[in-house]
């Protein structure tokens, strides 16, 4: 008789026998930076800050302890208007932030998320403009120089990786073509080239204060209940347009994307393990519904299952605390070990 169970008797047999693992250097650590003093808590996100500069320092130094290798930066300006001009300052909020985690780590991957959310006054992700049924829509050419004036900035700071995540079609042609041209030809584009308009982006949308003050994203984000063609569309576009990370997001509800452009293409993949996904597990934890170490590996490791290179994720510190002390603890040891234990 077959006897798959053979292969679990053990620890080290799983172990020998797993076909995907989770490791701290797969993790991008995300990190809200503001321009106020101290580290301001976010409700919705247990255990997530807006960071002070000394406070994104300190916290870094943490994840770079724990093995993690790759942080993405998130700016919170004290300034937003119509244009979001201080998404593209010299003098930008994660600008600054740039400069001075470049100067303390040096060899830390440092990724800028590129959009204009965060810094509109609206909170949509490029400029507005009327639309024929006297509403408003995001005028999409008028968003690209923006966020290709705003990737070469981050870039000029210090960014290792710039990561468009505005959903406005050609821009990531735009911002290659920006950087190529400003000397920047070296540095990578992640884009986030299938990204739904999600429920799950809510707890973000507190943290960045970047909810849109009328309508939503539906115009530009995709449409949850769309198809596999739309996504390798997307993804298509962005290949063409010279990415050189996908990413799909959010994770969890989109497993199946993940697969399909995991299959699809050959880029390096990245699963964004969205804001409300983290809500969702730490809200369970803290309800005393869940075990939260063992529902946060779990999720992780699907992401890995399901075709993702590298995984954002507010959970990077915590997982990678627990990766290290699973690590210690299956280590096979000596029949004297044991005793001692
Ligand atoms: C910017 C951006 C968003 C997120 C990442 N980049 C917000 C949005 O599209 O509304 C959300 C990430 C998260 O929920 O963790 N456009």
């Amino acid at each position: 008789m077959q006897r798959p169970r053979r292969l679990r008797r053990t620890r080290a047999l799983r172990a020998l026998t797993r076909e995907t693992y989770l490791a701290p250097e797969h993790f991008i650590l995300p990190l809200f930076v503001h321009e106020g003093q101290g580290d301001l808590p976010i409700s919705t996100m247990p255990g997530v800050c807006r960071h002070d500069l000394p406070g994104l320092l300190a916290r870094i130094q943490e994840a770079v302890d724990l093995g993690i290798g790759s942080v993405v930066l998130f700016g919170i300006p004290d300034h937003k208007d119509a244009l979001g001009q201080e998404s593209r300052s010299e003098e930008g909020v994660v600008q600054r932030a740039i400069r001075s985690v470049r100067a303390r780590f040096p060899e830390l991957t440092i990724i800028a998320d590129t959009c204009l959310c965060e810094y509109t006054d609206h909170g949509h992700c490029g400029p507005l403009v009327p639309d024929s049924r006297g509403g408003w829509t995001v005028d999409n050419d008028a968003a690209l120089p923006l966020l290709a004036a705003t990737a070469v900035s981050q870039a000029r700071a210090g960014a290792d990786i710039v990561a468009p995540s505005a959903m406005m079609d050609g821009q990531v042609g735009a911002i290659r073509a920006a950087l190529d041209q400003a000397g920047f030809g070296h540095i990578p584009i992640m884009a986030y080239a299938v990204k739904y308009a999600s429920a799950f982006y809510g707890p973000f949308r507190e943290a960045a204060g970047s909810a849109p003050s009328v309508g939503d994203r539906a115009s530009y984000q995709m449409d949850p209940a769309g198809g596999y063609r739309e996504a390798i569309r997307e993804a298509q576009l962005d290949v063409d347009e010279g990415a050189d990370f996908l990413m799909v997001k959010p994770a969890l509800a989109y497993l199946d994307v993940l697969r399909v452009v995991r299959d699809t293409f050959d880029l390096p993949l990245v699963a964004y393990n969205v804001s409300g996904e983290y809500a969702m597990l730490k809200a369970a934890a803290q309800a005393g519904m869940l075990d939260e170490r063992r529902s946060v590996l779990e999720t992780l490791g699907s992401l890995r299952r399901a075709g993702a290179d590298a995984i954002m994720t507010y959970h990077a510190l915590d997982a990678a605390r627990w990766l290290r002390e699973d690590r210690e603890a299956t280590r096979p040891v000596r029949t004297t070990e044991v005793a001692e234990r």
